[in-house]
């Protein structure tokens, strides 16, 4: 389809990204992705177990081929992501005994040290190139009284991990707006606690850009109230907000399956993305990018997560041709 409008054309309040694992930068799907997309976020090709995926053994291989494609279509770069407790390697929490770490002064400054030359080797191998960083991804966990997930990280260097993320990302990556990422930020408990640690962080200097909100919904929930308020919370903080990884399930439970997605899911999907773009648009300050978790249906994460069945979140359907939900954010009425 080359005679419909581009995303990118009809949404000009911020650039609109896509999420991007290989297969999204060739024939027609690269057509699609550079017709429709000012942005693109590498889904797994910047996380530590392809970047380092032994001790100080640096490869680029998965993620230079996508940053070449985004350069050479002008496309905007979203790295994606410094600190997770996924994806990354076991050797990155085994201390210098061969045994997992613990809170000794000992494995918090080893798994510091290599959090810092993890972050000086990745970001310093882009450069400017890569605009925005996910510094830290998923820290908070709205089951602890505190908020605070409980990862390897955590367990180990207390909030020290996130505080030398940042620190060393901005003085290797002094252009680049530094993010902390995660999901659910539409969950009042899990917004509050994100809140309170940007703000106490960024009272101590901590230097935080924006918070990321990933928005991997369904086409039930959340509400668009609970997505506004999402957003209204962190406005008096005066930093910028992105959404990093939108997708919009057809499934709302994990026990349903459907062999091709139900034409009544994919019109309700289709004003899910119609109501959520025009509450995105309705902030041009304060959201600097929404980014899709994917191009088409055809390659999602959703056919895995959280259990195997095809799921169909995107715009464009599994040939690549505009779904409802592409006419809900280009055409809303
Ligand atoms: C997902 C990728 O899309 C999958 O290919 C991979 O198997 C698991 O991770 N939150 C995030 C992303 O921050 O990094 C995740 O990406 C999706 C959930």
């Amino acid at each position: 389809q080359t005679d419909i409008p581009s995303v990118k054309d009809v949404v000009t309040e911020f650039p609109v990204g896509a999420a991007i694992t290989g297969a999204e930068t060739v024939t027609q799907h690269g057509q699609l992705l550079t017709k429709h997309f000012d942005s693109v976020t590498p889904g797994n090709a910047l996380k530590w177990d392809a970047t380092e995926p032994t001790e100080n053994t640096f490869t680029y291989a998965q993620a230079d081929p996508l940053i070449a494609f985004a350069k050479a279509n002008g496309l905007a770069i979203r790295g994606h992501t410094l600190v997770w407790h996924n994806q990354t390697p076991s050797w990155v929490f085994t201390g210098a005994d061969g045994q997992p770490m613990t809170a000794t002064a000992e494995d918090k400054t080893l798994l510091l040290a290599r959090l810092e030359n993890h972050i000086r080797n990745v970001a310093a191998h882009y450069g400017t190139d890569i605009g925005v960083w996910d510094v830290v991804n998923e820290v908070i966990d709205e089951s602890q009284s505190d908020g605070l997930r409980r990862s390897s990280w955590y367990n180990v260097a207390g909030l020290d991990y996130i505080r030398t993320a940042f620190r060393v990302a901005r003085e290797v990556a002094p252009h680049a707006k530094l993010y902390i990422n995660d999901y659910n930020t539409n969950v009042a408990a899990k917004r509050d606690f994100l809140f309170g640690l940007v703000q106490q962080l960024k009272a101590e200097g901590v230097p935080i850009d924006g918070v990321g909100h990933q928005v991997h919904i369904n086409i039930n929930w959340p509400t668009v109230a609970e997505t506004k308020a999402m957003i209204d919370k962190f406005v008096p903080l005066g930093i910028d907000q992105q959404v990093t990884e939108m997708d919009v399930s057809i499934y709302t439970g994990s026990g349903e399956s459907f062999p091709t997605p139900p034409a009544d899911r994919l019109l309700k999907q289709a004003y899910v993305y119609r109501d959520m773009f025009a509450l995105f648009r309705q902030y041009p300050g304060e959201i600097t990018s929404v980014t899709l978790w994917g191009l088409a249906d055809d390659n999602t994460w959703l056919d895995t997560y959280p259990v195997a069945r095809k799921d169909a979140p995107l715009l464009f359907d599994t040939t690549l041709q505009a779904k409802s939900a592409y006419w809900g954010v280009v055409d809303p009425s």
